[in-house]
């Protein structure tokens, strides 16, 4: 294979150069354009942290006026995209949903096709960042039989997104600044965190010149999986599972170190953090605070006994394995109202800004090539076909 070297699943591979998103998986370090995520979570709001996160800077009044101006404008979803919801069955999986319909709106938004014209890029994200939360908000409307809820141009990006989860004709759904600040919180830890499965993914796509929205698209697909952003909704299915179980913690630590049992400690471990993850850190103090405020949830003593047990065990302290940022993000969710198969669309929700600035990255790259990864082949030598009547 001459000069071809393999790592599978680029253990030590490096695919890209970036300057968007610093991360120090010994240290427990992250941060967007050199903020610490602590200061942007204590600080920012989601739409400030998407601008820095996609523009390179913190915005100044007049950028951030006209870019919350452009995601109200854009948060509307063409009246022909509420025909999708009538075609998914009612149990249809959120993210399977979010997926298609923002795969389609490059069919409804075609200008963005041309990926090479540098003014339409911001609109661009501005529908997409806009758009997604109306459909993740519509999607769980359908899924429970409620009347779609529009977005509203008084209301905050976070407001908006949870009056349109939340309210009723019936009744209008009292805003809680508490709540919305746990849910800015929330999708700023989200927002980034440099080249994980579902952004190189994006990339891989994108640098086909795939529009954004088609490449974001993969992105969702990407993180529907339980070992990626699809492990915070395994979390509770877990916690759940421990408690109709009698609330054995050791058990299920015992389960997890045992290789034949195919099992893991969902929302634990981590491919570059080996040392807590800063983002869990500040989720569970968080998680703290909303179960204060909503009432008690034993699956929050679970997490925390089963936290306790697993960092105890040598098995988790010698492979380095701590709490993710999904470990106690479910639990959050839960107490806000979520409901579960929701969790992975808010991920994907926060990490929107993450994967736009990594395809804008890539595509304002003179270098940028197409990704194509080489391989190893371990198949067969020469073969002659053999005719259909002559194979034994
Ligand atoms: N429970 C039990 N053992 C584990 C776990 C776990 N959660 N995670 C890793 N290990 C073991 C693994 O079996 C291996 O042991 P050994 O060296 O004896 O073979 C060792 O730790 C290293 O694990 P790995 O699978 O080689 O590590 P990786 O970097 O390929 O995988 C991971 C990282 C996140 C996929 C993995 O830790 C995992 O499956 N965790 C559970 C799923 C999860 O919480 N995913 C969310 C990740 S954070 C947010 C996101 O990316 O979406």
């Amino acid at each position: 294979t001459g000069l071809v070297t393999i790592d599978p699943a680029f253990m030590n591979t490096a695919s890209t150069k970036s300057a968007i998103t610093y991360l120090d998986g010994e240290q427990g370090i992250l941060r967007y354009r050199g903020i610490p995520i602590e200061q942007l979570a204590e600080k920012s709001t989601f739409v400030e942290t998407s601008y820095l996160l996609i523009y390179g800077h913190l915005p100044d009044k007049a950028e951030l006026t006209r870019f919350s101006t452009l995601l109200t404008r854009h948060s509307l979803i063409h009246e022909d995209m509420k025909h999708f919801f009538d075609g998914f069955p009612s149990t249809a999986h959120p993210m399977a949903v979010l997926s298609s319909m923002v795969c389609s709106l490059s069919s409804y938004y075609p200008d963005a096709l041309d990926v090479d014209n540098k003014d339409l890029i911001d609109i661009t994200i501005a529908r997409l960042l806009a758009k997604v939360r109306t459909i993740a908000a519509f999607a769980y409307k359908k899924s429970i039989g409620q009347p779609f809820v529009y977005p509203r141009n008084s209301l905050r990006y976070c407001a908006n997104f949870l009056n349109m989860m939340f309210s009723v004709p019936a009744e209008p759904y009292e805003i809680d600044p508490e709540i919305e600040k746990v849910l800015n919180i929330l999708l700023i830890l989200h927002a980034d965190h440099e080249q994980n499965c579902s952004t190189s993914t994006v990339r891989l796509v994108g640098s086909s010149k795939a529009n954004l929205f088609a490449s974001i698209s993969a992105g969702i697909c990407a993180l529907w999986g339980p070992l990626h952003g699809g492990a915070n909704q395994e979390v509770i299915q877990m916690l759940d599972a421990i408690q109709r179980d009698g609330g054995d913690v050791s058990k299920y630590v015992a389960m997890a170190k045992d290789k034949t049992s195919n099992f893991r400690l969902m929302g634990f471990g981590h491919r570059v953090y080996k040392n807590f993850d800063p983002r869990a850190k500040i989720i569970k103090a968080c998680a703290d605070q909303v179960l204060a405020k909503k009432g008690h949830d034993p699956l929050l003593d679970i997490a925390k006994g089963l936290e306790e047990a697993a960092l105890k065990d040598s098995y988790f302290v010698e492979r380095k394995l701590y709490p993710n940022v999904d470990f106690y993000s479910g639990i959050i969710y839960r107490a806000l109202g979520f409901p579960t198969n929701m969790f992975t669309v808010l991920f994907a929700l926060g990490r929107l800004p993450g994967w736009i600035a990594h395809w804008k990255e890539m595509m304002d790259d003179p270098q940028t090539k197409i990704g194509r990864p080489r391989q190893v082949y371990t198949g067969p030598t020469l073969q002659n076909y053999v005719p259909l009547d002559q194979r034994s």
